[in-house]
């Protein structure tokens, strides 16, 4: 498997189950995606996609997203010296305007920092597919506006180059924890002939056995894309 892709979910119910605030949920669930990233590179998967914070979970009370920043940088200061010694490429994926400067800040020094690695940790935060689909019609409009393309010229290939990050492949399997049957507006586009997998462990207690379990579910699938 090239790529694979995580809903993260759970971290909120994890928490109310022990009586902690959300927010040790979430910290917690930071811990798990320090694992599995050790678990990625021992299974030599190029590529791992989270989904960390969609455009909806703006939503949220204002403490539980505060806490989400706050807990995104004390994770990407502890971490930038793993990404270097597993050489592991930090990208983001999303409205990044959306975000507080420092984060902001934060993540354009790591990303930069870690440009010259070829394994990729993809976090999408402000993310949405249906923003991310939108804004790549919105610059599509552009360019035939200016007189740069040609309408009839547009087709798949064209319209993923104005996805936000064209050169990574479409996600080979979705893992969801906390037993969610749904895609929550992830990777809308991409994830035409992904395969799923949702498991009912919460984020937080996702372990070797659960990842391993979602591989070798991958393993047994047929893919036909619609052929026979
Ligand atoms: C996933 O856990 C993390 C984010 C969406 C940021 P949740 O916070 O959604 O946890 P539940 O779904 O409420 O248990
Ligand atoms: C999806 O989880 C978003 C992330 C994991 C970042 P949510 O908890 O926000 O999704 P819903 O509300 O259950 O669909
Ligand atoms: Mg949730």
């Amino acid at each position: 498997m090239e790529h694979l892709a995580i809903i993260m979910d759970g971290n909120g119910r994890w928490a109310k189950a022990r009586g902690l605030p959300r927010s040790e949920g979430h910290r917690a669930g930071g811990e798990t995606v320090r694992r599995v990233l050790g678990f990625c590179r021992d299974a030599g998967i190029r590529y791992l996609t989270l989904y960390a914070f969609s455009v909806e979970n703006w939503k949220r009370p204002k403490e539980e997203v505060d806490a989400l920043m706050g807990l995104l940088v004390a994770y990407l200061a502890g971490e930038e010296s793993m990404l270097h010694k597993h050489q592991v490429r930090l990208r983001i994926m999303g409205q990044k305007d959306d975000l507080p400067e420092a984060v902001q800040a934060e993540l354009a020094r790591v990303e930069a920092a870690t440009a010259q690695y070829e394994r990729q940790l993809i976090l999408c935060l402000s993310y949405g597919g249906r923003t991310e689909i939108v804004s790549a019609a919105k610059r599509l409009a552009k360019a035939v506006a200016a007189g740069e393309l040609d309408p009839e010229a547009i087709d798949e290939a064209t319209f993923t180059q104005h996805l936000y990050l064209p050169d990574v492949p479409d996600p080979d399997l979705i893992v969801r924890t906390s037993g969610e049957m749904r895609l929550s507006n992830f990777l809308l586009w991409q994830a035409s002939y992904a395969e799923l997998y949702v498991t009912p462990v919460l984020w937080p207690d996702f372990d070797k056995a659960d990842f391993d379990a979602a591989l070798a579910s991958f393993g047994k699938r047929e893919r036909r894309y619609g052929g026979v």
